[in-house]
């Protein structure tokens, strides 16, 4: 049994995580977590009764608290998922996405440090600090090829320039102090409990509700979209089994352009009427594709991703399970019985507006 420190586990795919952790009782867990407008309790309510779960709401650049927390709760795995992930709020304001994925993730570093210096033998070899990133540090591929833990670091986004400084402090901390880390860097996830600012549960609650579905540019971006589930069990081969220092790529091998990504999603809603009608008040004789409204490009607005994931299928024998289809079968089919969560995440939040748009004519916050 091993002690799960998660931070970010109120969002997408960190509650993802800690579910489980907890279902395949695979350890003790205790959440770090902010609830920012992107983290929820009710993503963890079903776990709230649970003896092996423990929830401390804070922030992983408050540094008294992370130092009391590590001795207290004795973590095997610290897995920072904790960050500002949306590329069009840093489009906004970066100040958040610099405060949190650069000066949190060094503060929360510094002190597993510290925490780590003082365990030994088996606890101290085991032990991990996993930093949970993404493919957007490479930046932005051509008609062809591949992101391999290779590509040189090229990011687009205030976001993803983000996750790059943070990728490059957890690596130093590898090379320096010879903390035993991992890097994960993974493409777009989709399924249960994602906040819906995203593309596919954004898409999929206005289809519901018969709105404009907002498609960036001209729909033709491509994404390599990867199950929720199949990222979390990527992140528990590498904490059981990969090399220390070591960064794995994770992707669904699933490319879609925009524009396809939303005709399979709309299918999946045609073919789940009977569910929609029972569960709610939604008509389902919508045309969901006359919904669709192109409107002007992210800027900055990467082509397109795709991931070479043959060292962690080589080296830890991980492979998605889920096609795009039956993932995304089982994301509207969660969606549709889940639609109090949606209200609860969204309420006094988050109107589904577009975010990011407009090229920043002044500084600031
Ligand atoms: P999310 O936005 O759904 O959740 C982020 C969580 O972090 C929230 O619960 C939020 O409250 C918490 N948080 C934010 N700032 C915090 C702070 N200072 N201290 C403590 N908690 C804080 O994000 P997600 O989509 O679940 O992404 C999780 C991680 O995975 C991120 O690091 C992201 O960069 C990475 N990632 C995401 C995707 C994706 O497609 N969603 C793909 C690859 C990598
Ligand atoms: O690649 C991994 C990354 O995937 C993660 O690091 C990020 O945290 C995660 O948010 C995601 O980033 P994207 O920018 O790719 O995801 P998003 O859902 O915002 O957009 C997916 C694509 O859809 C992208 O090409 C922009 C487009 N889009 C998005 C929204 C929200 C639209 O066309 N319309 C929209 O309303």
């Amino acid at each position: 049994m091993k002690n799960f420190l998660i931070t970010g586990g109120a969002g997408f795919i960190g509650g993802n995580f800690v579910a489980k952790v907890l279902r395949e009782e695979l350890g003790k867990v205790l959440v770090l977590d902010k609830l920012t407008y992107a983290g929820h309790q009710a993503t963890l309510r079903p776990w709230e009764e649970h003896p092996a779960y423990r929830f401390v709401q804070g922030d992983i650049g408050d540094r008294d608290l992370v130092r009391r927390l590590l001795p207290e709760f004795q973590p095997s795995y610290i897995i920072n998922f904790a960050a500002e992930s949306h590329v069009d709020r840093s489009i906004e304001s970066a100040q958040d996405f610099i405060e949190t994925n650069i000066v949190g993730t060094y503060v929360l570093i510094d002190e597993a440090l510290s925490y780590w210096q003082g365990l030994s033998g088996d606890e101290a070899r085991s032990f991990r600090f996993h930093h949970i990133s993404t493919d957007e540090v490479y930046g932005s591929l051509g008609a062809t090829g591949y992101f391999t833990e290779h590509t040189p670091y090229a990011p687009n986004s205030p976001y993803s320039a983000s996750k790059a400084a943070s990728d490059h402090l957890v690596r130093a901390y590898h090379q320096t102090h010879q903390l035993p880390t991992a890097i994960t860097n993974c493409s777009n996830n989709y399924g249960l409990y994602q906040f819906p600012e995203k593309l596919i549960p954004l898409a999929l609650m206005n289809a519901l509700e018969g709105k404009p579905i907002p498609v960036y540019g001209d729909g033709l971006n491509i994404r390599d979209w990867l199950y929720v589930e199949d990222h979390c069990e990527a992140i528990l081969r590498v904490l059981a089994h990969g090399q220390p220092g070591e960064t794995y790529n994770v992707g669904g091998r699933s490319e879609m352009t925009n524009l396809d990504l939303l005709h399979t999603l709309f299918q999946c809603l045609k073919d789940q009427a009977d569910l929609i009608q029972e569960h709610s008040d939604y008509r389902v004789d919508i045309d969901y594709t006359a919904l669709v409204e192109f409107i002007p490009d992210r800027p900055g607005h990467d082509r397109r991703y795709a991931i070479d994931t043959g060292k962690i299928q080589r080296e830890l024998g991980w492979t998605p399970r889920e096609s795009l289809r039956t993932g995304l079968a089982k994301t509207v089919t969660w969606y549709v019985t889940h639609l109090d969560w949606c209200r609860e995440v969204l309420k006094d939040n988050y109107d589904r507006q577009r975010l990011g748009s407009a090229r920043r004519t002044v500084s600031g916050q």
